[in-house]
C-alpha cells in the first residue's frame, strides 16, 4: 500500500480506499449480501485498504451496520473510518443527531473523518460547520471534511472553523469527468486539503467499450489492465487518494495493482485526452 498525508494532519492514508455505495442497499436496506459484503471488507482491510468510505445515508444507514459488523475484528486504531451526514440533516442539532446514528451503526466511539455529504442551500452553513467543529471538540471526530463542496463552498466552511480545518474534498474525478481540474484540485492542493475522488472508475464504465481497449493499448507497456491505468491516473496528483468499490475478490485484486508503479508524462496526457 502507498500512503498520503490526510491535508496538514500527521496521519497518513492509504491511497486507495473502499467505497461502500450500493452495498447493503441504496438508499433502503438491503440485507441479501450482507455475509459477502462484510467478508469483502475485511478482505480489503487484511490486503491493507484500512480507510473505508460510508455514509449515514448508504442502505437507508444499513451500510454503516456492515461496515461495523465487518471492522469488529480488526484494531479500532489501525483503521481509518470515514464516513457522512446526509444533506438533509444540516441543522446544527440534525448533525449532532445523526453523528450518534452513525456511531451506532458502526458501533465506535468515534470515527476519523465525518465529512458533510453534499452542500444545502437551505441550510446555513455556518450551523452546520458549528455543529462539525463540536463534534471535533467532543472527540466523536479526529478530523472534519466536505463533499461535493466547490470552491466558494470551501471558502465559506473553512471561514466557519476556529479550532480545526477541513482535510479533506470528497469529489467526482475520473478519466471521463474531469471538472474539478480547473478550480476544486488546485484550490485544495494549494490549501492542503486532501481529494478524495469517488467514483474513480465510473461505476464501472471504465471497464467496458470504449475505454477499455484504449486504456489497455496504453497499459500494455506497463504489463497493467484498463482499470489500473485509469485508478493510476487518477492518483497522479500528490493531494488525492481514491476510494473504488468492488464486490468481487479478484475485482479488488486488480485494483491494488493500480499503484507501485508511475506513467510516464506523455502516457498520463494521452489519458488525459481519451476523452
Ligand atoms: N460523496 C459522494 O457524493 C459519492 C458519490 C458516489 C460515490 N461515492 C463513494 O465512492 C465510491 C466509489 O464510487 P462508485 O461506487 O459510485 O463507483 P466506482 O468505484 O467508480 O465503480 C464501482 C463499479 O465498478 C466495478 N468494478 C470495480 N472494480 C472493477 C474491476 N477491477 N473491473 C471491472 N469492474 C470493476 C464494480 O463492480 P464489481 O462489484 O463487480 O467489482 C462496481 O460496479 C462509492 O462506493 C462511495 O463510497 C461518494
Amino acid at each position: 500500500m502507498e500512503y498520503r498525508r490526510l491535508g496538514k494532519t500527521e496521519v497518513y492514508l492509504p491511497v486507495i480506499g473502499f467505497g461502500t455505495w450500493e452495498i447493503g442497499g441504496r438508499f433502503t436496506p438491503d440485507y441479501s449480501v450482507d455475509r459477502q459484503a462484510i467478508e469483502m471488507i475485511r478482505l480489503a482491510i487484511n490486503m491493507g485498504i484500512t480507510f473505508i468510505d460510508t455514509a449515514e445515508v448508504y442502505g437507508g444507514g444499513h451500510t454503516e451496520e456492515i461496515v461495523g459488523d465487518a471492522i469488529r475484528e480488526f484494531d479500532r486504531e489501525k483503521l481509518f473510518i470515514a464516513t457522512k451526514v446526509w444533506i438533509s440533516n444540516l441543522r446544527y442539532q440534525d448533525v449532532l443527531k445523526a453523528m450518534e446514528g452513525s456511531l451506532k451503526r458502526l458501533n465506535l466511539d468515534y470515527v476519523d473523518l465525518y465529512q458533510v455529504h453534499w452542500p444545502n442551500p437551505g441550510i446555513p452553513l455556518r450551523d452546520t460547520m458549528r455543529a462539525m467543529e463540536r463534534l471535533f471538540l467532543d472527540g466523536k471526530t479526529r478530523y472534519i471534511g466536505v463533499s461535493n463542496f466547490n470552491v466558494r463552498d470551501l471558502e465559506e466552511a473553512m471561514s466557519y472553523l476556529s479550532h480545526t480545518e477541513i482535510v479533506s474534498n470528497q469529489v467526482l474525478y475520473n478519466i471521463i469527468d474531469k471538472g474539478i481540474e480547473e478550480y476544486v484540485l488546485p484550490f485544495c492542493r494549494k490549501n492542503n486539503i486532501t481529494v478524495i475522488a469517488y467514483r474513480p472508475l465510473s461505476k464501472g464504465q471504465i471497464a467496458q467499450e470504449p475505454y477499455k481497449s484504449r486504456l489497455e493499448k496504453i497499459g500494455k507497456k506497463y504489463g497493467k489492465t484498463a482499470v489500473q491505468v485509469a485508478i493510476n491516473w487518477v492518483l497522479r496528483h500528490d493531494n488525492v487518494v481514491a476510494i473504488p468499490r468492488t464486490m468481487n475478490p479478484k475485482h479488488l485484486e486488480e485494483i491494488l495493482g493500480s499503484i507501485g508503479w508511475i506513467m510516464s508524462e506523455e502516457d498520463y496526457e494521452e489519458v488525459s485526452r481519451l476523452v
